[in-house]
């Protein structure tokens, strides 16, 4: 047999985790290295192990034979762009490509370029044209959502319920300088309608291959009440959207996409991540992210019953064309997040420790996110600590499962909501 391979991934919330327990499970692996990781992850397989220096450094001395990137943000500070010069096998986005994710304006000026659907809007460069801008903007029948330009962790878009609250929010992201929100420009946008879903796509820079369909649940509350948060669970979504707008997604989203890239000279290779809401025939793209989805990869990956490994390989040689898409399993997952007491605030209460009692004979998966060792147990240190994923026949015996797993795992102010997968 020939020598297997070492993979380098870099990150260390829920989806590495997850990313890093798939990719171990490929019989062409030996490792996966994960930086930082977590201490969690490398507890259950011991073909995770966790890392730790300047990714540069890291990678010329294990030589990996691929490179894995998780989150957005060294992709759009050029992360690719060194690891390729330097020769390496890299799945991830260029600086160019991951301006769709992190410049809002150059995504909508794109679709807009590129006649990819999505909702009306106008760019506004300083306070006095945003200001201009709304007040001749028929906020009552469009409504309007606000988004700053650049990568603001999910705090940089506001959908407003009235004028008033626009007009706070342009105040809040382009004028108060103690606002985390910092933006010399912004987005008007009118809001969309509908159910929104996450669509993926692995690609090469030329082609690429559908890779599923998830739901999340964005609100920190049951029945999605409360401020929005990176994302408190997610469920597969297997029947819908229908065939028809699946094809259609493909076509006028992910293939229309890689064209106008291509046509830019920035061919996007990696994951892209679509968010849409469709509202039955009708499919809007509301933003392009460049990257697995968190926690929507805790639901998807243990669904997949193929190998990722060779395919991400492919995709990161710029060659899908003998590849097919991955098998995904005619069953549902759901995910549910705990989180520390306080999330989505600043205010949160760390340092608690998490008791996992162990169970037998289950159908789940436990991912680990926000968590530090101490004193031989783990504690908890970032707002989303962990996940569970349960898969089963259906979305009903998934939640039951995933809920049973939570009801053995506890510490000090843990959150999660009672109604994922719930719709
Ligand atoms: P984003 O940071 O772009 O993912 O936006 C965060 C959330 O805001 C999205 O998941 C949607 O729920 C919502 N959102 C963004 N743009 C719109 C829009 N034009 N209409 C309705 N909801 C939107
Ligand atoms: N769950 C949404 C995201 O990863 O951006």
């Amino acid at each position: 047999m020939s020598k297997r391979l070492t993979v380098l991934l870099l990150g260390s919330g829920g989806r590495e985790h997850a990313l890093a327990w798939k990719m171990a499970q490929s019989p062409l692996v030996e490792k996966v290295h994960v930086l930082p990781g977590n201490p969690g992850m490398a507890t259950q397989d011991g073909r995770i192990v966790c890392v730790s220096g300047d990714i540069g450094k890291i990678a010329q001395e294990l030589k990996p034979d691929l490179i894995v990137i998780g989150p957005e943000k060294p992709m759009a500070d050029g992360v690719v762009d060194r690891l390729e010069a330097a020769r390496f096998t890299v799945l991830g986005a260029s600086r160019a490509a991951a301006q769709l994710e992190s410049s809002k304006i150059f995504s909508k000026e794109f679709m807009q370029a590129e006649d990819i659907p999505t909702a009306r809007a106008v760019t506004c460069n300083g306070y006095a044209a945003a200001r201009a801008a709304l007040k001749t903007w028929d906020v009552e029948n469009k409504g309007v959502v606000i988004k700053a330009d650049g990568l603001a962790a999910g705090k940089g878009v506001v959908v407003t319920k009235d004028r008033a609250e626009a007009e706070q929010t342009l105040h809040d992201f382009m004028v108060d300088a103690g606002h985390p929100v910092k933006a010399e420009r912004v987005l008007l946008e009118e809001t969309l309608h509908g159910r929104e879903v996450s669509a993926f796509a692995l690609c090469d820079g030329m082609r690429f291959l559908p890779f599923g369909y998830i739901c999340d649940h964005k609100r920190v509350f049951d029945g999605n009440r409360g401020p929005n948060t990176g994302g408190m669970g997610a469920f597969s979504s297997q029947d819908w959207p229908s065939p028809a707008a699946r094809a259609f997604i493909s076509e006028n989203i992910f293939a229309a996409t890689l064209r106008g890239m291509n046509k830019r000279g920035t061919p996007f290779k990696g994951v892209l991540f679509a968010g849409l809401m469709v509202d039955g025939d009708d499919v809007n793209v509301i933003e392009f992210n460049v990257r697995l989805g968190d926690p929507e990869t805790q639901a998807l990956l243990p669904l997949i019953e193929s190998d990722l490994v060779p395919l991400f390989l492919a995709a990161a040689k710029g060659d899908l064309s003998n590849c097919s898409a991955p098998h995904i399993a005619d069953e549902t997952t759901v995910h549910v997040v705990m989180t520390s007491a306080g999330y989505p605030s600043q205010n949160m209460k760390l340092g608690e420790t998490i008791i996992l009692n162990p169970i037998t004979n289950d159908n789940t998966q436990v991912f680990f996110a926000g968590i530090a060792a101490k004193d031989g147990s783990f504690v908890n240190s970032g707002g989303r600590v962990l996940g569970v994923t349960a898969r089963g026949a259906t979305l009903e015996t998934a939640r039951k499962q995933a809920y049973a797993r939570i009801d053995n795992i506890s510490f000090k102010g843990a959150h999660w909501r009672r109604d994922i997968g719930g719709q």
